[in-house]
């Protein structure tokens, strides 16, 4: 299912805005998420820190767990964004390894992830694109 502009424009606005939420003190790296779920709701995440470094949660699980834990299972979209704290991002944030392993089971291979960089800069992946050859249950059992 495809996702219309206003759609992507709405998703785009509210992963910036979820990265205003982020708790970074200590990559000063903010980053948000937004997912959008078949009937258009949006779930938002941003990235939070630990003094254990290694306890730290990125944004984009953030929101998919937010999601899958109020009972949602059917998404059609993921946007992120990510950079400096304080500042308007200057790149494009590319999800971590550990977070498209987590879109794969829980969002499926097709979903579509925009990288976004402002409302106007957006890049369209998918999860297959961004996770190829990925391990799933479903293929362990053939
Ligand atoms: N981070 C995310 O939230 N998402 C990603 O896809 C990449 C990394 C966070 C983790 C950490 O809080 C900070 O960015 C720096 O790595």
């Amino acid at each position: 299912m495809e996702i219309t502009e206003n759609e992507l424009q709405s998703l785009a606005r509210t992963a910036l805005k979820a990265r205003s939420y982020s708790y970074v003190p200590y990559s000063h790296f903010a980053v948000g998420a937004a997912l959008m779920t078949e009937d258009g709701r949006i779930y938002r995440g941003c990235n939070i820190e630990n003094a254990a470094y290694s306890v730290a949660v990125c944004a984009e699980r953030t929101a998919i767990f937010k999601a899958v834990s109020e009972g949602e299972r059917k998404f059609k979209a993921l946007a992120v964004c990510g950079g400096k704290a304080g500042t308007e991002p200057e790149n494009f944030c590319t999800p971590c390894g550990v977070c498209r392993q987590v879109m794969a089971e829980l969002c499926g291979l097709d979903m579509p992830v925009y990288l976004v960089k402002s409302a106007e800069e957006i890049k369209k992946y998918t999860v297959r694109e961004l996770l190829p050859l990925s391990f799933r249950l479903e293929q362990n059992e053939k």
